[in-house]
């Protein structure tokens, strides 16, 4: 009897599990699923991630850095509504996440360009082979002006965790520079995609051989008042996500493909497929993540946020498929890297 109480249960548990995912994803959920202290071995998209030390994630509008066999998470360090710093956590497996404290940290002097209270977001961080450097970009306002510096900020490193030191930060060319993104050719060269003129332009500069400043090879991709880009590269094509411009609410996510980073892009259509896909899953892109030993697979990455509370803003990661050569993305409550060894790819 008692037996067939527990598989009632556990029935019954199961079922309300799949009902909420019946109608596509779930709204922020307030319960963790897996246990503090338990492993991660998926990726469960939407829920609270917890790092190894039993803290939720605190990476928003992240990105990843391979460095031999470690793969680093970069991302802001949201409070309630401030924005602290930029977070790093470290992870062999991409599941567990070790944190590795404040990669860069705001200034205690009013006066600086990264003042406490002023906002780094959208930090990415790539690795120059000839200088040695962790070199980290982010869109920087500064204290106390809301969004009107519209700056990109440098940071370098000796070390992936850090600590970051300060650089610079500027308009690129004198364009306004709000969300942005990086991307390492094959060949080592660099890129700094970014939002410009009031967010209507989405604009791609070559970066100089060490990283810090952009060159004048800088141009307008299109302006279509897009921002939130994730670039990635597949079979020599460049794929591009972008969001719509609509603040923390989500919007219809957009795919361009090109052949080569400055274009000429072309329209594909919104990559997001099935239920809520017109709203990204109520998320927004920050980065496509190569998965290193695994033929085309990629991982998306987006942020789920809560204006309310930015700190519990949640992480959505979901695998990339390729349906007749271009990529989708549909929602899944819970997979893993095995999914990529299913996908037959065409
Ligand atoms: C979004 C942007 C976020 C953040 C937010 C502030 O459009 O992608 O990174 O800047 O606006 O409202």
């Amino acid at each position: 009897m008692r037996k067939l109480s527990f598989l009632l249960l556990a029935l019954g548990a199961l079922a309300i599990q799949s009902a909420s995912y019946a109608d596509g994803p779930a709204k922020n959920l307030a319960k963790p699923r897996a246990s503090k202290a338990q492993k991660n071995t998926n990726f469960r998209p939407g829920e609270l991630w917890y790092d190894t030390d039993g803290n939720v994630i605190n990476a928003h509008g992240g990105g990843i850095l391979l460095v031999g066999k470690t793969y680093y998470w970069y991302g802001e360090k949201r409070a309630q509504h401030q924005e602290e710093g930029v977070n790093v956590y470290s992870s062999k497996d991409l599941y567990n996440w070790k944190y590795e404290g404040v990669a860069l940290t705001p200034s205690s002097d009013p006066a600086h360009d990264i003042a406490m209270g002023c906002l780094m977001e959208r930090p990415k961080v790539i690795y120059n082979k000839k200088t040695g450097k962790y070199v980290m970009w982010f869109h920087l306002e500064l204290k106390g002006q809301g969004y009107k510096a519209a700056r990109a900020g440098v940071a370098v490193a000796d070390k992936p965790t850090g600590p970051f030191k300060y650089v610079s930060s500027f308009r690129p060319n004198g364009n306004m520079s709000r969300d942005m993104g990086l991307y390492v050719d094959d060949d080592g060269t660099a890129y700094h995609i970014y939002s410009s003129k009031e967010n209507y332009d989405l604009r791609l500069a070559r970066l100089n051989d060490d990283y810090l400043t952009p060159t004048i090879q800088d141009s307008m991709l299109f302006s279509k008042h897009r921002e939130a880009p994730a670039l990635f590269k597949k079979d020599g094509k460049y794929y591009l996500i972008t969001s719509g411009c609509t603040g923390w609410a989500p919007n219809q996510a957009s795919l361009h493909v090109a052949s080569s980073p400055f274009g000429p892009w072309q329209l594909v259509g919104d990559p997001m497929t099935g239920p809520n896909a017109k709203l990204t899953f109520d998320g927004q892109s920050t980065y496509v993540l190569p998965v290193p030993g695994k033929k085309d697979a990629f991982i998306f990455m987006a942020d789920r946020w809560n204006p309310k509370d930015l700190k519990d803003s949640r992480h959505l990661w979901l695998p990339v498929q390729f349906k007749e050569g271009q990529p989708t993305i549909a929602w899944i409550p819970e997979w893993n890297l095995g999914f990529f060894n299913q996908q037959t790819i065409k």
